[in-house]
């Protein structure tokens, strides 16, 4: 049975002091989300330790937005799987579309950053989309197909979840309508060795639009940036119905 897992995608937002309020108000309001669903908070690297303290024992778990595929060395502004591992974190998001647009992520650095997720026994989140041109163009599946095939080289498929995130759809309130995020979802499945893997679907995910999205067949969860800031909207999102 595929797990269902809504994560929230806090980037570059919340310090230290935010980030705990937030999790004292919304660990209380998802106590008794389902057996089978997983939630994670991807926060920014300066809270983990401190959330990792306040979420011991509960069921929320944590997650990290970024890592380097070398254990240590002369890579300013990185961060590695040691580092990671000794705070407890869970979780990492690997190629989301602002570290490929905006900080020179390749689809070689985002599968070497998969793998080193993957070997420090960390569940990496691996993000795909196209860009509104790509859609346009009609390129959305075959920029999908090779972005997995050279993002999953080598990778474990029993240890990754994927998120289907239109770029058109980050963050502009401009969501892929929720049947087409199912057919483009049911693509990548078919382009799995393992049919298992959890595929979610992110870009503009709120507390309007989330019962629909997961009443889809294919969409086992969902990644959310904006909505995920609020404690009470993303409670409601991970209580979806
Ligand atoms: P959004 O961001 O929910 O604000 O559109 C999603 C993401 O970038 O993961």
């Amino acid at each position: 049975m595929r797990k269902v897992i809504i994560a929230g995608n806090w980037k570059m937002h919340k310090n230290q002091a935010e980030s705990l309020t937030f999790v004292q108000e919304f660990k209380s309001e998802v106590e008794d989300t389902q057996e089978n669903q997983e939630i994670v908070l991807c926060a920014p690297f300066t809270s983990l330790t401190a959330m990792s303290k306040n979420l011991h024992g509960s069921r929320i778990m944590l997650g990290a937005q970024n890592i380097h595929w070398s254990d240590e060395g002369a890579y300013t502004g990185e961060i590695s799987g040691s580092m990671l591992a000794e705070i407890g974190v869970d979780y990492i998001i690997v190629g989301h579309s602002e570290r490929r647009q905006y900080f020179g992520d390749t689809d070689q650095t985002v599968n070497l950053r998969l793998k080193a997720a993957q070997q420090y026994g960390f569940k990496p989140i691996l993000c795909v989309g196209e860009t509104k041109e790509q859609r346009d163009a009609g390129e959305t599946e075959q920029i999908i197909i090779t972005q997995l095939k050279e993002n999953l080289v080598e990778v474990d498929q029993s240890n990754l979840v994927i998120a289907y995130e239109p770029i058109w759809a980050i963050g502009t309130g401009d969501t892929c309508e929720s049947s087409e995020a199912n057919r483009v979802i049911g693509i990548i499945r078919q382009q799995l060795d393992n049919k298992n893997v959890s595929i979610q679907y992110g870009g503009s995910v709120n507390t309007k639009n989330v019962d629909e999205i997961m009443a889809q067949p294919e969409i086992d969860g969902t990644l959310v940036g904006g909505a995920s800031l609020s404690a009470s909207s993303f409670a409601r999102i991970v209580n979806y119905q």
